[in-house]
């Protein structure tokens, strides 16, 4: 099975659509695989998701490591592509440089992702230059919730929307293949989706993009809750608790396990 590369994911910008998930493990990266997912990101919403923490902030490198290992192993044809997170490319070109090297030597990646506009710009470049495909960020940047006081729309103000077009512009000089837009408009993002020689690919940002994201664990609603631009395409999280509801019932009972399930 042929690697989806990142030219042949460029080249999908108005012709197919980009499909791609944010999963974190083996079992789940398999199943995306098989389901013909072009992209699978190892978020840094491993944090929320898996690790139980509020924010994304406290994972770290050799976590998001781990993570990326676990999917690498799992996929011959979806693209791999590693979240940077929180202060591993923030402080310098040199630490950027390093820390995106190693999703690719020590974590399988092919790309990596970080978050931001003008103040990443320079280490995007220094990153590419090395020949590690980056992808962008912007809208909706979960490593700023302090500063932007929690998880909400981005580009609703005009200035804000002309900010991000500029960014999102800066970002794709210096070197992004795509660029993640997370809860911008649908308007704005129409008009990045037509304005970039590189694809988008949206999460809350309407159905305009080259691609679109979400976190596996709220397609198949396995997440408690998850907000309003998702859709979520089974209760998982029901049928698995009525599962396990019944094993404990079965086992306090005595009901399991049968002669059946033991050996002779
Ligand atoms: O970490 C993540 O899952 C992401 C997506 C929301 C794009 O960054």
């Amino acid at each position: 099975m042929q690697r989806l590369t990142v030219p042949a994911i460029v080249q999908m910008k108005g012709k197919e659509k980009i499909v791609m998930v944010a999963t974190y493990d083996f079992l789940t990266a398999s199943l995306a695989e098989e389901a013909g997912v072009d992209v699978i990101l190892v978020g840094d919403s491993v944090a929320n998701v898996m690790l139980g923490y509020d924010t994304t902030l406290p994972v770290t490198m050799d976590e998001m490591l781990h993570h990326t290992r676990a999917v690498a192993r799992a996929v011959r044809r979806c693209l791999v592509v590693g979240d940077m997170p929180f202060l591993s490319y923030q402080a310098s070109e040199e630490e950027a440089i390093r820390n995106a090297g190693r999703f690719l030597k020590e974590g399988g990646a092919q790309a990596v992702k970080l978050e931001g506009g003008k103040e990443v710009v320079e280490k995007v470049r220094a990153i590419v230059e090395h020949g590690i495909p980056v992808m962008g960020h912007l809208g909706l940047t979960p490593q700023k919730v302090h500063q932007l006081g929690g998880y909400k729309v981005v580009g609703r103000n005009e200035e804000v929307a002309e900010k991000l077009m500029e960014e999102a512009k800066e970002l794709e000089k210096a070197g992004i293949f795509s660029l993640v837009l997370e809860c911008v408009p649908w308007q704005l993002a129409k008009r990045l989706t037509d304005e970039l020689h590189v694809p988008t690919i949206g999460i809350g940002a309407g159905p305009y993009c080259d691609g679109q994201v979400l976190v596996l664990h709220d397609i198949v609603g396995l997440t408690p809750r998850s907000p309003k631009f998702v859709k979520r395409y089974a209760n998982l999280r029901e049928e698995v608790l009525r599962c396990l509801r019944e094993f404990r019932e079965e086992v306090k009972e005595g009901r399991f396990p049968t002669l059946e399930q033991s050996y002779e």
